[in-house]
């Protein structure tokens, strides 16, 4: 059975992988339990709690043949609050885990960096291609994490990947933390039959992905060699305003109160929608989920 290795295990992508992987593998978690619980994932889960700077983590990543990389510090305004914390933890912890992969036999290492390596839009769909002009240390800190990726890659053969993932949604994110997306937040206030709020006129786009379509990219990247030195865009290449959003969440929860509008967010970028042709063409990536189906499993959960 191949030994999977998920770091930031308890988190929102790292759980839901654990759910589509534990059977078919061993799984073990690392995590610091920095934003989680050890509820995240199934008892019969092997759970170590520990940081991606330490020494446990480079013992950890000699003991697996699959290493997924999701733990990060994630919080954009954290990073903007203190850069060195936002750097040790996805500069430094991520090195620590690379150069422990180094010197062993693992046949992948798959990174989750961030759509917000690419900073203001410049034209849509946004191919790997775009530049790369960070607007955030978060961003700086994803960004420098995949150029050490693809170095190990070219300098050490290390077999390994990145994915950008662009606007990730699932229940399980948190809508009181003050990184949760805009999804979150607008069911949150659905179910309180409240007012969504827009921030802006509401034309803005994103593309909005469901976590079960990075897990389903996750897996397909863990088997194809060919994807080895290569940085994926994750998404669906699909974009919707938020107005749009808003309206479709009103109507899921069959909710009918008026959408409240407030000034645009400052930083805020207008345009965002991914283009995918390179998940397509060389892992056979195809988005499963709707934006429909995806918000009817936020109220399923309700
Ligand atoms: C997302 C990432 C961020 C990354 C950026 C890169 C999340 C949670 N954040 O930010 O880490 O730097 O992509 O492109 O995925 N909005 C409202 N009302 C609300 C909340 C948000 O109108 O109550 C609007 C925002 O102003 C924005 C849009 O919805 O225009 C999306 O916001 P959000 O979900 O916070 O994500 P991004 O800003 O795209």
């Amino acid at each position: 059975m191949q030994r999977i290795l998920i770091t930031g295990g308890l988190g929102q992508v790292g759980s839901y992988l654990v759910d589509a992987l534990h059977e078919k593998a061993k799984v073990t978690v690392l995590d610091n339990y920095s934003s989680t619980t050890r509820e995240a994932v199934p008892q019969d889960v092997h759970v170590i709690k520990g940081d991606i700077k330490d020494e446990i983590a480079a013992n950890l990543v000699k003991q697996s043949d699959v290493v997924i990389h999701t733990a990060a510090q994630i919080s954009v305004t954290a990073s903007m609050e203190n850069p060195l914390f936002d750097a040790q933890n996805n500069i430094f912890g991520t090195l620590n885990l690379l150069e422990a992969a180094r010197n062993s036999a693992i046949s992948k290492f798959v990174y989750i960096s961030s759509a917000a390596v690419y900073g203001n839009t410049l034209y849509t769909p946004i191919t790997e291609s775009h530049p790369q002009d960070p607007l955030s240390p978060y961003g700086a800190s994803k960004l420098t994490g995949e150029k050490y990726c693809m170095m190990y890659n070219k300098a050490f053969g290390l077999p390994s990947c990145c994915i950008r993932p662009f606007n990730i949604y699932s229940p399980r994110q948190d809508p009181r933390n003050p990184y949760s997306g805009v999804i979150s937040r607008f069911i949150e206030k659905a179910k309180a039959k409240q007012s969504p709020v827009i921030f802006g006129d509401g034309t803005q786009t994103r593309d909005f992905i469901s976590v079960h379509d990075i897990v389903d990219m996750i897996v397909l990247l863990i088997e194809n060699e060919d994807a080895n030195g290569h940085v994926f865009n994750a998404g669906t290449g699909k974009s919707t305003t938020v107005t749009e959003l808003a309206s479709m969440i009103l109507n899921t929860f069959d909710v009918d109160i008026p959408i409240q509008y407030m000034p645009e967010r400052p930083g805020d970028i207008k345009y965002s929608c991914s283009d995918i042709s390179s998940a397509r063409k060389i892992l056979g990536f195809e988005p499963k989920v709707s934006l429909e189906n995806g918000l009817m499993e936020f109220a399923k959960c309700k």
